[in-house]
């Protein structure tokens, strides 16, 4: 990908996946789901974040996390799995440091609790983030809740921030995950861009890589927009292809004709 970077005049490699969080647009929804993620740490709760594929969920999680200093957060970020609660228990102790034996649930949940409290003494709040949590299974979500609570419900353990397609909200709202459903008090959908907020992004993606000028036409940020339905994994590959095939044929600018070219290349 040099060629987009020497053809264009750019510093860095545009539409990248690991911008800098400081360098990140800001999205529509991305201000009000840093509330929602605020309210729900400083209260003890749970929040939930959902979105089409590439709408820019983890991406706003990294966000979110980002501002939290270590000495006051301690993050557990996870990637969801199809596995078991004690699958889920195992990532935990992982990510904590700890290595789990043992192959009972029961003692499973203790030891994670007991991390939490150590956590909890020295006087830092620890904040369990799930990406992919749509692939949760049912019978996980029944018992989230029983990781997060202690001392007979008197106080809360951990917050816990979800984040997954659309059908998370599904599986959520069956009859078995209302116990953990209950402590949830914001939730955030990450919309499609529309049209003129797409043009801002893609011309934010080209000024952080370092371009100057504008590199898209008014037709191509339009092409870019229907195409990829106002999603940005899918944009930043329109774009990315586009800048491309409008370099192969020298133009100053890349156009909805190189839009088209690109779309060829992408599912
Ligand atoms: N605020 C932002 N500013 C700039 N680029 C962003 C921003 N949010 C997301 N992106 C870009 O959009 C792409 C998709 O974002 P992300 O991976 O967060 O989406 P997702 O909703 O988690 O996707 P998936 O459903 O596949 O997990 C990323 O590669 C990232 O570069
Ligand atoms: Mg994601």
């Amino acid at each position: 990908m040099r060629a987009i970077t020497t053809a264009w005049g750019l510093s860095r490699e545009p539409f990248a996946q690991d911008i800098p969080v400081k360098d990140l647009f800001p999205l529509p929804g991305l201000a009000s789901f840093i509330d929602r993620f605020d309210y729900a740490v400083q209260n003890g709760l749970a929040t939930v974040i959902t979105g089409e594929v590439g709408s820019g969920k983890s991406t706003s999680l990294r966000a979110a996390a980002a501002r939290f200093h270590p000495s006051q957060h301690r993050v557990i970020s996870l990637v969801a799995t199809s596995g078991s609660l004690m699958e889920l228990l195992r990532q935990i102790c992982i990510a904590l440091g700890d290595l789990p034996m043992s192959n009972s649930i029961a003692k499973m949940v203790t030891l994670v609790r007991s991390l939490l409290v150590d956590i909890a003494s020295k006087k830092q709040v620890p904040v369990l983030l799930i990406d992919e949590a749509h692939l949760l299974r049912l019978d996980v979500f029944a018992q989230l809740h029983t990781i997060a609570q202690a001392d007979f419900d008197s106080r809360t353990l951990i917050p816990i921030v979800l984040s997954g397609q659309i059908n998370l909200i599904d599986k959520l709202l069956f009859h078995t995950s209302k116990p953990f459903a209950s402590r949830i008090v914001g939730r955030s959908h990450m919309e499609a861009l529309q049209r003129d907020d797409m043009a801002n992004y893609l011309a934010h993606h080209v000024s952080i890589a370092g371009g100057t000028k504008p590199l898209f036409g008014a037709d191509a940020v339009t092409a870019i927009h229907q195409s990829s339905g106002g999603l940005l994994r899918r944009a930043g590959h329109l774009a990315k292809g586009a800048l491309l095939a409008a370099a192969a044929e020298g133009c100053p600018i890349a156009t909805a004709e190189h839009v088209r070219i690109a779309s060829t290349e992408i599912m």
